[in-house]
């Protein structure tokens, strides 16, 4: 079995394993500066909030050793601008806003008890490998919260890639088969093929396969049947912003897998971490989505398979509205609605 690492920090560089060539090429891209981040968040060499929250601290810590000079305010002046400017790479996922606003304030709270530069910048490493080490353990308990909602031989449907690819190790909607194959069940997956960029096909049946999970990959427009034909117990998902009131933005085609999901009375599960929960964010319709190129619907693998001129829509997520939603299960604990209470009391655990 092949080791899946994501992303490394190796000799004040971060290298990113290129998701933009997976399943056929398995290479790291390295990262110098916080330009080369940022691009790397932008084109998708890595991708999935955790991991972009993740990357983003990293990120932060080549700014703050990028910076040439001692006064501490200039400092802190670059410090915010620079953060800002890497929150724009991409607009939905909110571990990335996250991740930024921890970095900063960590540079203000050193800044502010009068150390030098040198002592902020080593704080600042640390900050980045302790998001780091936080999320992988966030991953396992996610694992185990999902677990306890399922049994032994069941099959989990899942929608673009929610999995060790997406964060630090195990992923967190596809960290279930992984705690499963510690605790020696056996947990089966359906992986949707994900249009337009196939992070199903391409991300998720690839991490799969390499540990060994039984996984069976469908066109997404076979979700109706799967389900109708009773081969599904939940529907496992991951989630890049989820709102007070429990809305939830995922790639798009999340909400459609999820009304299907309803439709055949099979429980509708949110895979995520609290850093993904945005109490800020009243409801779904605050949330921004992220519309990208229209090329990533005209090709598949380069190739044009429609006319260059037809008018296309390209919205990266969708939300899907809390109804729709049987519980959100993160590494604290596992909610239920009301959301809006409930997520509340989680967020103050
Ligand atoms: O556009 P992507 O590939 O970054 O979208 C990823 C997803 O929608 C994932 O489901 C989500 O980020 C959760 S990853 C644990």
């Amino acid at each position: 079995m092949r080791e899946i690492i994501t992303l490394k920090w190796e000799k004040g560089n971060l290298l990113l394993l290129d998701q933009t060539l997976l399943p056929n090429t398995v290479t790291y891209a390295t990262c110098k500066t916080l330009e080369d981040v940022y691009q790397a968040i932008q084109t998708m060499i890595v991708r999935g909030a955790p991991a972009i929250g993740v990357s983003a601290g990293y990120g932060m810590v080549l700014a703050a050793n990028a910076f040439d000079g001692t006064d501490t305010a200039a400092f802190m002046d670059f410090y915010r601008e620079q953060g800002e400017y890497l929150k724009s790479s991409r607009p939905t996922a909110v571990n990335l806003m996250w991740a930024v606003d921890r970095m900063v304030e960590r540079a203000e709270a050193l800044t502010g008890e009068g150390q030098p530069l040198e002592a902020v910048r080593k704080g600042l490493e640390a900050e980045a490998v302790a998001i780091h080490e936080e999320d992988k353990q966030t991953n396992r308990n996610i694992g185990t919260n999902l677990l306890s909602l399922l049994k032994d031989g069941d099959t989990v449907l899942t929608h673009c890639n929610a999995g060790s690819l997406a964060t630090s190790e195990y992923g967190t909607a596809l960290s279930v088969f992984y705690m499963a194959q510690e605790k020696g069940m056996n947990i089966k997956a359906f992986a949707d093929e994900t249009r337009p960029r196939l992070q199903g096909a391409n991300l998720t049946a690839f991490e799969l396969v390499e540990h060994g999970v039984d996984v069976t990959l469908i066109c997404d427009n076979m979700a109706a049947v799967v389900l109708s034909q009773g081969k599904i117990n939940a529907l496992i998902v991951g989630c890049d912003r989820v709102a007070a009131n429990g809305d939830t933005a995922n790639k798009i085609g999340t909400f459609s897998v999820s009304v299907l999901a309803n439709q055949f009375h099979v429980p509708v599960y949110i895979a995520a971490p609290t850093t993904t929960i945005d109490m800020e964010c009243p409801t779904g319709n605050e949330i921004p989505i992220e519309e990208r190129s229209r090329e990533e619907v005209l090709r598949i693998n380069g190739e044009y398979i429609a006319p260059k001129e037809v008018k296309t829509y390209n919205l990266a997520f969708d939300v899907t509205p809390a109804e729709y939603i049987t519980a959100i299960v993160t590494e604290k604990g596992i909610v239920y609605p009301p959301f809006r209470d409930n997520l509340e009391i989680l967020m103050k655990k």
